[in-house]
Parts: structure tokens; C-alpha cells; sequence
């Protein structure tokens, strides 16, 4: 059987390194874009040119509207989801809990959370064998903000990596005996889009790096490796797991 992998928010960062690195292991691959379709159609013709299978697909994973139409397009498309990663998320400009505004928190809730959940249900109704699926396994992307409440002035988005990894625990549980394996990774810092205005600042990048045990930032591949990992077989045994790709996690 051929496995099709979605990857929410999959255009760049970690999401289109997961991509590009899937290819290798035969998925077909559905990219799942908001805003960069120019980004999500490059990296499509990319996979294609190595002979892989992919599709970009627009949705906005804080519409349950859009999660719906995505999974179905998806299988249109490339037949049965047997693997899902959800990469999607915001760290929105960095506040102190005195000037955060409700918008900003509930977007922020609305991508990071909720829609991860939604999607969840939706690779739930199809993997399960409770549901005539096969089974499948899902990587929820959080982060290490989930263990130690965020650097400075980051608990908002902290709080929602913490609710992704209670949530991937309780989740992990319920479809466990469904066929499904679901599991968080914690990357720490990561050179990607969502980073890289505040590690232009060579300061604030050495500040970073010195304070994780191996003295530097990481790179989005060895996360995408370590996802790809808890999606294997090679995992089998593995749900409900939290898996630190961090360096050794942070010293604040
Ligand atoms: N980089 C790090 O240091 C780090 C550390 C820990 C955890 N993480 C987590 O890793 C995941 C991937 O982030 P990244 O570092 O790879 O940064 P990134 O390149 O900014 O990737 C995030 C992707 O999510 C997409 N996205 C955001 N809101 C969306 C929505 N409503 N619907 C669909 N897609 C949406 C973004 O596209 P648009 O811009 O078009 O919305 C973007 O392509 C995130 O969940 C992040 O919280 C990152």
C-alpha cells in the first residue's frame, strides 16, 4: 500500500523539510499551504522532479471549513491518509500577559489548538478501524516553550504548546487500540521563517545558542528526521510520546 502523508502548514519551515525528506520514503505528499502558494507549488515541482507523488492544497487550519475540504481533497487526490504531521502554528509578536489583546489570543488558540485538534478528528474518522480505516500515525508539532513556560514573554504560545502535548496524550489513548499512534515533538529553537527576524539579531541568536547544552540553533532537517521517525514503523511501539529535539532543551 502506498502511504499518503498530509503535512498542515507544510510550504516551509519544518513542514516543507518533512516534505522534501518524505520523497525518499515513498509517501505520496499533500502540502498544505495558508498564505505561500508560489512556496507550496515550488516545493510540489521540487518532489515531483525527484519522481515523487505531491499536491498543494490551500487551507486556513483555523477554519474548520477548510480542515474538512483539506483531508477530502487530500484523498481525492492522493487516495487514503495513512499519516498525518501537524506543523501549522503562529508565534505571534512576543507581549507580556499585561498587553495581550483577546484577538491575538484566540487566533492564536484558533491555529495552534484548536484546528490541530480538528484535524486530529478528521485523520480519526478516517484512520480508525473503529471507522473501517486501516490505522495511520500523526506527529503533532509543539515545541520545548510546552516545558518550561516559554522564553521571555512567550507564555500565550507556550500555553498552546502545553494544551498540544495534554492534548496528544489524552488523543494517544483514546485511538490507541484503533490502529492509530499519535506523538508530539518538542523542537527547540529552529532556523526557519517563524525565527529567523529574531536570530538576524546576532545577539539575541548567541544568547540563544548559548543557552541550549549543545551551543546551537537547530535546523529545520533534524527535526523533519525525527517526525519522520515517530511516523515510521520503526516507532512502532511509540504513542503518546513527547520526543525533545532540542539540543538538550534550555536554560533560561
Ligand atoms: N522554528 C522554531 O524554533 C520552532 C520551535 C518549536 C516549535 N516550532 C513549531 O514548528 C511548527 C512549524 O514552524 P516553523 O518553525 O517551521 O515555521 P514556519 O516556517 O513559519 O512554518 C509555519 C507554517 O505554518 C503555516 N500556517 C500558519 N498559520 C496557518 C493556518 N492558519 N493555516 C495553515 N497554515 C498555517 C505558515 O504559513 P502562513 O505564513 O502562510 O500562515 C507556515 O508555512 C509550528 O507549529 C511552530 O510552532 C517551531
Amino acid at each position: 500500500m502506498t502511504n499518503t502523508l498530509l503535512i498542515t502548514g507544510g510550504a516551509s519551515g519544518i513542514g516543507a523539510e518533512t516534505a522534501r525528506r518524505a520523497v525518499a520514503l515513498g509517501y505520496r505528499i499533500a502540502v498544505n499551504y495558508r498564505s505561500r502558494d508560489g512556496q507550496a507549488k515550488a516545493l510540489v515541482a521540487e518532489i515531483e522532479a525527484k519522481g515523487g507523488k505531491a499536491v498543494a492544497l490551500p487551507g486556513d487550519m483555523a477554519q474548520e471549513a477548510d480542515i474538512v475540504r483539506l483531508f477530502t481533497e487530500t484523498e481525492r487526490a492522493l487516495g487514503p491518509i495513512t499519516h498525518l504531521v501537524n506543523s501549522a502554528g503562529i508565534d505571534p509578536v512576543r507581549c507580556r500577559v499585561d498587553e495581550y489583546d483577546t484577538a491575538t489570543l484566540e487566533r492564536l488558540f484558533a491555529i495552534n489548538v484548536v484546528g490541530l485538534m480538528l484535524c486530529c478528528r478528521e485523520a480519526t474518522r478516517r484512520m480508525s478501524t473503529r471507522h473501517g480505516g486501516k490505522g495511520g500515525a500523526i506527529v503533532n508539532v509543539s515545541s520545548m516553550a510546552a516545558t518550561l513556560g516559554g522564553r521571555k514573554a512567550a507564555s500565550a504560545y507556550a500555553a498552546t504548546k502545553g494544551a498540544v502535548d495534554a492534548f496528544t496524550k489524552g488523543f494517544a489513548r483514546e485511538v490507541a487500540a484503533e490502529g492509530i499512534r499519535v506523538n508530539s515533538i518538542r523542537p527547540g529553537a529552529v532556523t526557519t521563517e517563524m525565527t529567523q527576524d529574531r536570530l538576524s539579531d546576532t545577539a539575541v541568536r548567541d544568547a540563544i545558542a548559548a543557552s541550549i547544552p549543545i551551543q546551537r540553533i537547530g535546523e529545520a532537517h533534524e527535526i523533519a528526521d525525527a517526525i519522520l521517525w515517530l511516523l515510521s514503523d520503526q516507532a512502532s511501539f511509540i504513542t503518546g510520546a513527547m520526543l525533545d529535539a532540542s539540543g538538550g532543551g534550555y536554560v533560561i
